[in-house]
C-alpha cells in the first residue's frame, strides 16, 4: 500500500498537490469539469487539515508560444474556486522570483494554482522529460507532495515523477480510489469475468487484451475494432474501417481463444440498416446490430465482473448510439461490479446519462490503458510504500 495524505499531518505545511487539471475546453469554456470536481476530495481535505495548498497541472500540450493562450489554466482557477467557494491565487509564472513570493506570503488554507507545468516544455521539454533542476525548483516551494492526478500517472513528468522524488510524498483519494477499484475489479476471483471492448484502433487495445485474455472468461468485441477481427476471420467488412497492420493479431487471437472471444453477429451500418454480418456488400458499420445486443446482454447478465473498454459503436452520432447504450442498461440493470476505463467510454456514459451507475468510472485516459495491460505507472511507483517510509 502506498503512503497517503492521511499519513501526514498537514497542520500549517506547504501542501503540493499534482491534480490532473487536462480539462476539454471550447472557446474558452471548460466543456466537462468532471476532473476538476473528482480532485476536490484531496483539496478540501488539505484546506480542513490547515494546509497552505499549492496545486500543479498540465493541459493539453505546449509545443510552441501560440499554444501557450488556449491551454492557461487561468480558466480551471475560475472554476475551482466556484466549487470549493473560496479564492483561489492563480500565478501566472510556473518559475518566477514571483512564483516564490506568492508561495511565501501563503496562509493557512490559501490555494494557490500554478500555471500549465508544461509551459516549461518550451525551454527543452523540462516539464516532459522530468527534468530534475526544475523538479528541484518546484520542490523547493514545499514541504509535502501529494500525487492525485491518475491520470497523468502513465507519465513521468517534472512535475509528479521528479517532485515525489525530492519531498515526503503520498497519493491522494482519487488515485487511491482508482487503483483500489481497478484492482479490486481485476484481482477478485468471481466469475464470469467479462471484457467488453470497443474503440477504433486493434492497435491501441493489444497489450490490455494480451494482460487480460487468460484472466477474463469472455471478451466481448465491438465498435470499429470488431471489423479487424471480422476480416480477420474471413467476413467482407465493405467499406468499414479494418486496421490492416493488425489483422494477423486478431486472427492469432481468434485461433488461440476460439471460445473466449465474441464478435458482431449483426451491425448498422451508414443508412441505419441492421444488417447481418454475412450480407455485408459495401456497408460501413457504425454500430453493433440488434441481434448481437441481445448475444451480449444474454452473456452480461450472468457476469460477476466487468471491465468496459471502448463504445460499441459512433456513439456521437444518435444514430450510431443504441449498442453502446443498450450495452450500458443491461450492466447496470443487472447490477454488476464495473469498471468503465479509457477517455471515450467515460464521455459515452456521461453522454448516454449513465453517470453514478457504474462501479467506477475511470478518470484516467491513457493511464487506464496502461494499468489494464498490467503496467507499472510510474507517477504511483515512485510514491514511497507505508512500510518503507525513509521520511
Ligand atoms: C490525459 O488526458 O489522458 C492525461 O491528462 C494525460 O495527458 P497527455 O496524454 O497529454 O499526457
Amino acid at each position: 500500500m502506498k503512503k497517503t495524505i492521511k499519513d501526514y499531518d498537514l497542520n500549517g505545511k506547504k501542501v503540493m498537490i499534482r491534480c490532473d487539471f487536462n480539462v476539454p475546453i471550447t472557446n474558452g469554456k471548460i466543456d466537462d469539469d468532471n476532473r476538476i470536481r473528482m480532485s476536490l476530495k484531496t483539496i478540501n481535505y488539505a484546506i480542513d487539515n490547515n494546509a497552505k495548498v499549492i496545486l500543479l497541472s498540465h493541459l493539453g500540450k505546449i509545443k510552441e508560444e501560440s499554444d501557450k493562450e488556449k491551454n492557461s489554466l487561468e480558466i480551471v482557477s475560475v472554476r475551482l474556486s466556484e466549487l470549493i467557494n473560496r479564492k483561489v491565487i492563480f500565478s501566472h509564472d510556473t518559475k518566477s522570483e514571483e512564483l516564490t513570493r506568492l508561495v511565501n506570503n501563503l496562509k493557512e488554507k490559501d490555494v494557490l494554482l500554478i500555471e500549465n507545468t508544461r509551459y516549461e516544455d518550451l525551454d527543452g521539454k523540462k516539464e516532459s522529460s522530468c527534468d530534475m533542476g526544475l523538479a528541484k525548483y518546484w520542490a523547493s516551494l514545499g514541504d509535502i507532495f501529494i500525487n492525485d492526478a491518475y491520470g497523468t500517472c502513465h507519465r513521468a513528468h517534472a512535475s509528479n515523477v521528479g517532485i515525489a522524488r525530492l519531498l515526503p510524498n503520498g497519493i491522494g483519494f482519487l488515485v487511491e480510489e482508482e487503483i483500489t477499484k481497478i484492482d479490486s475489479v481485476l484481482k477478485e476471483n468471481t466469475h464470469p469475468f467479462i471484457i467488453i471492448m470497443g474503440g477504433k484502433k486493434v492497435s491501441d487495445k493489444i497489450p490490455i487484451i494480451k494482460n487480460l485474455i487468460n484472466k477474463c472468461d469472455l471478451l466481448l468485441i465491438g465498435g470499429a475494432m470488431a471489423f479487424t477481427f471480422l476480416k480477420a476471420k474471413g467476413y467482407n467488412v465493405g467499406n468499414s474501417i479494418v486496421d490492416v497492420d493488425n489483422i494477423s493479431f486478431c486472427k492469432e487471437m481468434l485461433e488461440k481463444y476460439p471460445n473466449k472471444i465474441l464478435l458482431p453477429i449483426d451491425i448498422i451500418n451508414e443508412n441505419n440498416d441492421n444488417i447481418k454480418i454475412e450480407n455485408i456488400k459495401d456497408d460501413i458499420g457504425y454500430d453493433i446490430g440488434k441481434e448481437t445486443i441481445k448475444l451480449y446482454c444474454d452473456k452480461i447478465k450472468d457476469a460477476k465482473r466487468i471491465i468496459v473498454n471502448g463504445p460499441m459503436g459512433m456513439f456521437e452520432n444518435e444514430n450510431y448510439e443504441n449498442g453502446t447504450r443498450k450495452i450500458y442498461e443491461c450492466i447496470s440493470e443487472n447490477n454488476i461490479k464495473t469498471i468503465i476505463g479509457g477517455g471515450d467510454s467515460a464521455s459515452s456514459v456521461k453522454k448516454l446519462g449513465f453517470d453514478g451507475k457504474f462501479y467506477h468510472i475511470s478518470t484516467g485516459g491513457g493511464a487506464t490503458l496502461e494499468y489494464l495491460s498490467g503496467e507499472i505507472l510510474p507517477g504511483i511507483s515512485v510514491i514511497e510504500d507505508e512500510e518503507e517510509s525513509l521520511h
